[in-house]
């Protein structure tokens, strides 16, 4: 009884150490596209990813941002212009990224565009201040992904959205107002 607690977690360590061992290796063959990266976390993101050798396809939503994230990084980062919430802008973007990285497809893919809630008491919100969040925190995550999934499932790549529950919390303190009023 002992003996098999211990083996079971024994192997559960060594399946630990071997998945935390495992590495990613040949980066610069490795596609990553980011969205959002004048500002924030994005462009964090994207500097990073470019030190440690990945191949960087970076949206930003300003010809200003992607002047400045180029200058500060080599070819290997790459800019794109990108509204998240126009479709012909996913478009484009989507042929730009297929002509970079061909056959190799997309390794990664993260949805890191979006926009906060304003930091107003609900009263004072209205029914356009959420069809915009919406438009961009989720509707323009679901295009973006959508569009360039053909070339994530070629590389089997890897997908990370990065979201907010601010919007979330909101909608149900409305939601739970308008409950409380009936
Ligand atoms: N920072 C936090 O502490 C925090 C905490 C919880 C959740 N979040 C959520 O995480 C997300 C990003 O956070 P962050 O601090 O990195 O925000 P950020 O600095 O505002 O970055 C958001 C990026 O998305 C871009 N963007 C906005 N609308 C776009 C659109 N329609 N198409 C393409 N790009 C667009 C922005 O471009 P511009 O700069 O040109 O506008 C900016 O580069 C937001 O949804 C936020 O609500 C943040
Ligand atoms: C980028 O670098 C060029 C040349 O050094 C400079 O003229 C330009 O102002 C820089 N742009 C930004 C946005 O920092
Ligand atoms: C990211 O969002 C897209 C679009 O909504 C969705 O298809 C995908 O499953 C999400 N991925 C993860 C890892 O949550």
């Amino acid at each position: 009884m002992w003996l098999c607690l211990a083996v079971l977690v024994g192997l559960y360590y060594l399946l630990r150490w071997y998945r935390e061992k495992q590495v990613v290796s040949h980066l610069q063959d490795k596609f990553v596209f980011i969205t959002g990266c004048d500002s924030g976390f994005g462009n964090l993101l994207a500097r990073q990813l470019h030190l440690r050798g990945f191949r960087v396809l970076a949206t930003c939503l300003t010809e200003q941002g992607a002047e400045q994230l180029r200058n500060q990084t080599s070819d290997r980062l790459e800019t794109v212009i990108l509204d998240i919430t126009k479709t012909e802008s996913i478009a484009a973007a989507t042929e730009w990224v297929k002509e970079r990285v061909g056959d190799r497809g997309l390794w990664g893919l993260v949805n890191k565009a979006g926009i906060s809630m304003p930091t107003t008491p609900n009263e004072w919100l209205t029914k356009q201040n959420f069809m915009k969040i919406l438009d961009v925190n989720l509707l323009g995550v679901i295009e973006v992904a959508l569009s360039l999934l053909p070339l994530v499932r070629k590389a089997r790549g890897h997908v990370v959205n990065v979201s907010s529950v601010g919007p979330g919390v909101s909608l149900w303190w409305e939601l739970l107002h308008v409950q409380v009023q009936c």
